[in-house]
C-alpha cells in the first residue's frame, strides 16, 4: 500500500522533523509493506532525501517543467533537476495545476519527460462537480487518462491517483460503494486500453483518521494520496495504522 503526502505549498526548512516519528513506524515489522512518499515544496526536497536516505521512506516533487532540457522558463524546474536531487517520485496532473493551465496535452509531455529520467509518476485525474453533476465522471476521467498517457512507454512507472476535485481539502467524499465501482471502473479501462497488468489506483481527497476505515475496505485500492492530513504526523501515522489493521 501507498501512503503519498502531498504537502503542496506547506513546509519550511524546520518541518523536517516532524517525520521523525513516520520514520520510525516505517522499521516495525508490520509495516514492512507499506510504502511511504513524501512530496515537499521544491525547497525543501534535497532535505527530505537527506533525511530519508538510509530509510524506506522516498521522496518526489509535487510538479515540473515539461520541457527535459534546460531552458528560459522563468520560475520553473524540470525533471532531470528533480532527478538531481535525488527524489524518485512525481505527481503531476493534479488538479490544482490543472487549474493553473496545465492541460492533458502538457501533462502528457510532463509524463514522458519524467519518465525519461526514471521518475515514478504519480498520475492524478478526477471530475469536477459540475461535471459529476452531468453525469460525465467517466467521460472526463477516460479522456484525462487516454490523452496524459498517448504514447507513453514505461507504463509499469505510472501509479494511479484518482482525486474527484470536488472532494479535495473539502472533507467531502464518495460512497464507499460509489468508489468502489468508480476505482473498478477506471482500472478495467486502464488494463484494456494499455499495457499494464495490474495498474495501482490511488485515491486522494478529504483522506482522513476518521474516513481511513472505510475507504481502507476497498481492495481494489493501492493506496491513498493525502494533502491536508499528511503534514500532520500524527494524523498521517493513524492514517498508516489504521489502513493496515
Ligand atoms: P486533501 O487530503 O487535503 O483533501 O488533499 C488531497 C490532495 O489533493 C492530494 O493530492
Amino acid at each position: 500500500m501507498y501512503f503519498i503526502a502531498n504537502w503542496k505549498m506547506f513546509g519550511s526548512t524546520n518541518s523536517i522533523n516532524t517525520i521523525n516519528k513516520v520514520i520510525s513506524l516505517t522499521k516495525l515489522s508490520k509495516f514492512r509493506n507499506t510504502k511511504i512518499v513524501y512530496c515537499p515544496p521544491y525547497t525543501i526536497l534535497e532535505k527530505f532525501v537527506k533525511k530519508t536516505k538510509k530509510t524506506k521512506i522516498k521522496i518526489g516533487a509535487q510538479n515540473c517543467h515539461y520541457d527535459k532540457n534546460f531552458g528560459a522558463y522563468t520560475g520553473s524546474i524540470n525533471a532531470m533537476m528533480i532527478k538531481q536531487v535525488g527524489a524518485k517520485f512525481i505527481i503531476l496532473g493534479h488538479s490544482e495545476n490543472r487549474e493553473n493551465g496545465d492541460t492533458d496535452h502538457i501533462i502528457n509531455l510532463k509524463i514522458k519527460s519524467s519518465l525519461n529520467e526514471n521518475l515514478k509518476v504519480i498520475f492524478c485525474f478526477g471530475e469536477k462537480l459540475s461535471e459529476r453533476r452531468q453525469n460525465k465522471t467517466y467521460e472526463v476521467i477516460k479522456k484525462q487518462i487516454k490523452i496524459g498517457l498517448k504514447n507513453v512507454k514505461r507504463l509499469n512507472n505510472i501509479i494511479f491517483a484518482y482525486e474527484p476535485v470536488w472532494s479535495i481539502g473539502t472533507g467531502k467524499i464518495l460512497k464507499n460503494t460509489d468508489l468502489e465501482i468508480q476505482i473498478s471502473k477506471i482500472k478495467s479501462y486502464i488494463k484494456k486500453n494499455f499495457k499494464i497488468k495490474n495498474p495501482k489506483i490511488l485515491y486522494g481527497g478529504s483522506v482522513n483518521p476518521k474516513n481511513i476505515r472505510s475507504f481502507s475496505k476497498i481492495k481494489l485500492l493501492g493506496g491513498f494520496l493525502i494533502g491536508g492530513a499528511s503534514q500532520n504526523p500524527k494524523k498521517f501515522i493513524d492514517i498508516i495504522k489504521k489502513s493496515i489493521n
